[in-house]
């Protein structure tokens, strides 16, 4: 039997007792050190904003290694999965824990089919919006208004209850993203058409109209169905984290995943495809890379090279290369070989990884340095990159929430902190205050 490792915490005030804790290891990675006694035992509490140093919960879902770029779905690498699979294959591993088969791939795609409308009085919340709205203000406000239409099916600790919510996001996410790009265009709702796949109903409910028929090109709806696998999940990121904690209080799915749409807008996070492409917008040529470049390493200038650097990668995010090689075939297809911006992303890239700045701080491109390229390239506008990311990040995010609520041992989260706030004073008359 091996000998339960543990780490000792001896303390310099002589009169303290040494401490000892567990050290638990997964599957692969790193091992952790099980603190969960350590307020009890010394009434102290651990500090780390961030949580650079912080294992949230254990997971069987997605597992990174930042040193070695490497990301794997219940096991798979990523790089196989974007290849040999499609996206509902990769939603039905993530939420199943395995890859279907023929028979269950087929059952999974029908079950999302049926469930791809929105209850029509949902279009009603579109018109509170101006149509200039960001997507993201409204994806908040419908995904989470979406726990207003299913009170049969919402008691979390039930597990056919979890599961229907979980196919009700997939197949209803992709149908609102397109609502809200309508309603920001002016052109009326496109409904699901149960006849096509996933991807090739989402190109349909955006682009198509009733006034005419619309094409699809098979190469485009690859590249979307590509890029939504690399997006589907990514181990505990911040959205993520923002899913769980919001669910470990018991609150329904959709209200969870309307708090993670509102951490990803965020340009630190699902937001840098948006700006990256703003980014390299302004920046407009290649001659204007260097004076960028020196203002992303000014720490007196807020400016970030945007779709650079990550909290986990410290190594090329593998997402990133699968994403380039995506631009190329989207861009080949489109006979965009000359992209102006794709042209001056690689060559942005290729300036920041010859720099000592970057180098040395192991800031790599993410999966946000292309996606904004091959979205726009695909005809999807720039306000739309964040929104697809959430379409895509939902199956993530109802798998890990899911995993946590059939946890018997979760409970709700909540952090504490180092205060050094007024200590303890009182209340002086407002006469008396100077
Ligand atoms: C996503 O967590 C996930 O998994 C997220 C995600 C997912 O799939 O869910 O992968 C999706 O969010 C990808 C990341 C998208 N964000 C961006 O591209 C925005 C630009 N990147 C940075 O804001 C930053 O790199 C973060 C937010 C991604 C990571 O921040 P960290 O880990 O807190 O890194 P840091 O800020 O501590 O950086 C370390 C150093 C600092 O310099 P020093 O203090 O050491 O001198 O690197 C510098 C930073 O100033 N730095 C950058 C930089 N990113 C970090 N300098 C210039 N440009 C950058 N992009």
């Amino acid at each position: 039997m091996e000998k339960q490792r543990k780490v000792i915490l001896s303390f310099s005030d002589r009169d303290r007792e040494p401490i000892e804790f567990p050290i638990l290891s997964g599957t692969t990675g790193p091992d952790v050190i099980d603190i969960r006694s350590l307020h009890g035992k010394s009434g102290m509490f651990t500090y780390d904003p961030g949580y650079l140093s912080t294992a949230s919960c254990t997971s069987q879902i997605t597992y990174i290694d930042g040193e070695a770029g490497v990301l794997l779905y219940r096991g798979y690498p990523i790089e196989q999965l974007a290849k040999q699979c499609d996206f509902l294959e990769v939603c039905y591993l993530l939420l199943n824990g395995e890859l279907p088969n023929a028979t269950q791939k087929t059952k999974f795609d029908d079950t999302i089919k049926r469930h791809s409308m929105v209850h029509d009085q949902l279009a009603s919340f579109f018109k509170g919006f101006r149509r200039d709205a960001h997507p993201m203000a409204v994806m908040v406000g419908v995904v989470g208004a979406l726990s207003a239409f299913y009170h049969e099916a919402m008691d979390i600790s039930d597990a056919s209850h979890r599961e229907v919510s979980a196919y009700r996001l997939i197949a209803k996410v992709p149908t609102i993203v397109a609502m809200c790009y309508k309603y920001n265009i002016g052109q009326p709702f496109m409904y699901p058409r149960n006849a096509l796949n996933y991807v090739e109903n989402f190109f349909h409910m955006m682009f198509a109209t009733p006034a005419g028929d619309y094409k699809l090109n098979p190469v485009l709806v690859r590249a979307l169905d590509r890029i939504l696998i690399l997006h589907a999940d990514h181990e505990q990121n911040a959205s993520t984290s923002t899913v769980r904690l919001a669910g470990s209080s018991g609150a329904n799915p959709f209200a969870c995943l309307s708090a993670g749409i509102a951490c990803l807008w965020g340009p630190a996070h699902g937001g840098a495809n948006e700006a990256c492409l703003n980014m390299l917008g302004q920046i407009g040529d290649v001659s204007r890379i260097g004076e960028y470049i020196k203002r992303a390493k000014d720490k007196d200038d807020p400016f970030r090279l945007m779709g650079f650097g990550h909290r986990v990668y410290k190594n090329y995010d593998p997402r990133a290369k699968l994403m380039r090689e995506t631009c190329h075939e989207v861009l080949n297809e489109l006979g965009l070989q000359n992209d102006r911006l794709f042209k001056l992303a690689l060559a942005l890239e290729k300036v920041a990884l010859e720099d000592e700045y970057f180098t040395s701080r192991k800031l790599y491109p993410n999966v946000d340095f292309y996606s904004g390229i091959v979205q726009r390239a695909l005809g999807i506008p720039v306000s739309m990159f964040t929104a697809i990311f959430a379409l895509a990040r939902t199956v993530g995010w109802i798998a890990q929430w899911n995993e946590m609520i059939s946890d018997p041992e979760y409970r709700i989260g909540r952090p504490r902190q180092l205060y050094n706030g007024a200590v303890k004073r009182d209340v002086v008359p407002i006469s008396q205050r100077k």
